[in-house]
């Protein structure tokens, strides 16, 4: 079959791009379905407390995941900025993943312990107040909502038949961990949990 006859027989043109395109999915897909390992949590992980776990939930209601990715690429000027770069163990625990694919603000996977409670505080409720140039929206309504966290409990279990390792005393006691947070301290909680076990599993420091 020479090149006149595929650039002239548009039919089998397609019929080739599509066995070409599949192909090389099938070369970079099936391995991540068939290797388990590339699956396994790191040794320190641990999953989200019942407080963070609300507080991650506020951070997919507010969509902070759409300015904001959680994933610091092995790329030399991102190590360099936000510490070791992702890998898949740590998100093991993670339905669905926050990877996020658009940087209007910087990557959050690395940000737990690189701010007080309460510089995050200042920064929700009005971000100029802290980084006089941003343009990140304020959410001074996460400081008024209080959680009940009626529904914490089942969100866990439900996240334990996805092979997320919750005891039976984290689920017993969430609703009373929860219960009475405001939605401000829960994401706080959250924000401030972000690559502490990547950090567990490097020994410490960043
Ligand atoms: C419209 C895009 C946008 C949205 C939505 C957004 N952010 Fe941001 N965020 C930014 C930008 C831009 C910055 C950098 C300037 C600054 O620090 O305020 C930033 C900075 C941050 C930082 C500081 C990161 C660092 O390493 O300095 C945190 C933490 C943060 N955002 C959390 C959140 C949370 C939590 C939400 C959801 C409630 C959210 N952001 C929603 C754009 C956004």
């Amino acid at each position: 079959m020479n090149h006149e006859f595929l650039e002239k027989n548009v039919g089998a043109l397609i019929v080739l791009i599509l066995v070409a395109v599949s192909f090389g999915g099938a070369v970079e897909i099936l391995p991540m379905v068939f290797e388990r390992a590339a699956a396994k949590p790191i040794e320190t992980l641990k999953p989200l407390p019942a407080v963070q776990l609300e507080g991650r939930d506020v951070y997919i209601r507010e969509g902070c995941h759409v300015c904001h990715t959680q994933m610091v690429r092995a790329l030399q000027f991102e190590t360099q900025r936000y510490g070791h770069y992702s890998v898949a163990g740590e998100d093991a625990y993670e339905h669905p993943f926050l990877w996020g694919s658009k940087r209007t603000g910087p990557d959050l996977a690395r940000v737990g312990g690189r701010y007080s409670d309460a510089w995050h505080a200042a920064h929700l409720a009005d971000p100029r107040s802290v980084v006089p140039n941003s343009n990140m929206p304020a959410y001074p309504w996460l400081f008024e909502n209080e959680l009940t966290g009626e529904d914490t409990a089942k969100k866990m279990e439900v996240l334990r038949t996805l092979g997320v390792p919750y005891t039976d005393e984290q689920i017993a006691g969430a609703q009373q961990a929860v219960a009475g947070t405001t939605e401000a301290d829960a994401l706080i909680a959250y924000l401030q949990s972000l690559g502490i076990d990547m950090r567990n599993y490097q020994g410490g420091g960043r």
